[in-house]
């Protein structure tokens, strides 16, 4: 190994090939690309192109079927089940397009889950529930159940809950496609925030603006990356 740290993301002919009963889906045919630490890279392309497929491998919520996929140099065929939970569980946060979140508990509830799995104590769970949800503007609902808040600020609590464990890596699929103009600009302003503080983001969107705001654009077209094309100025300049 060299000196430079190894890429978060590097995914090399990396092919996922879904089968049910006599159906067999190619979604994605041979992916190669590697993300860098704190690089916004947002995922674009058609319906079905294989885009939530890509990003549910890079979030070790499923396997490849051949390649290689390797996060922060470490390839994720060489981890057992417990091995690939704690990184799923402590390393990524995930945001979803339909919140996810349980109706039935408050905000602060649903954002201290992941801590739940990770054995932190109640007390420190709160704390920190609390602080990721003032985080994102929500500290005053924290006693709210997702169906008294607004879909802005259901996918808000949302965000607390993937950054409660200060996951280095953030994905996110389609996170603002439920939303208005305004919510999503505030959820666009969240994730900028997120990407200055250092971590690296990966979200998929099918809406231009958002696309224009990410470092490097993926364009995925039948499985595979059609073209990826990156901000004209370094991400420095911009800030
Ligand atoms: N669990 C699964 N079992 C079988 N086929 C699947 C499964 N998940 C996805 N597919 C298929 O794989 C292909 C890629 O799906 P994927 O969800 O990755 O597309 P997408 O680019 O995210 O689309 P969209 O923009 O509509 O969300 C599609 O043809 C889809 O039907
Ligand atoms: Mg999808």
């Amino acid at each position: 190994m060299s000196g430079t740290p190894a890429p978060v993301i590097e995914l090399a002919d990396v092919t996922k090939t879904y089968e049910s009963g006599d159906l067999r889906v190619e979604a994605l045919r041979g992916v190669t690309l590697r993300i860098e630490a704190g690089e916004l890279v947002a995922v674009v392309g058609p319906s079905g192109s294989g885009k939530s497929t890509l990003v549910h491998l890079i979030g070790c919520l499923d396997v490849p079927t051949g390649g290689r996929l390797r996060l922060s140099g470490e390839d994720v065929a060489d981890l057992d089940e417990d091995r690939l939970a704690e990184v799923r569980n402590r390393r990524i946060g995930f945001v979803f397009q339909q919140y996810n979140l349980l109706a039935y508990l408050p905000a602060w509830r649903n954002v201290e889950l992941p801590l739940v799995y990770a054995g932190v104590d109640a007390k420190a769970r709160r704390a920190r529930a609390l602080e990721a949800l003032a985080r994102v503007g929500l500290a005053d609902r924290a006693d709210h159940r997702p169906g008294e808040l607004s879909g802005g600020q259901q996918q808000r609590v949302a965000i607390a809950r993937a950054l409660v464990t200060e996951p280095a890596l953030v994905l996110a699929d389609e996170p603002t496609g439920n939303l208005d103009s305004a919510a999503t600009a505030e959820i666009l302003d969240l994730f900028a925030e997120l990407h200055r503080d250092g971590r690296t983001i990966v979200l998929i969107t099918h809406d231009p603006d958002v696309a224009a705001r990410a470092d490097r654009v993926l364009r995925i077209r039948d499985g595979r990356v059609e073209e990826v094309t990156a901000r004209d100025e370094p991400a420095e300049a911009a800030r």
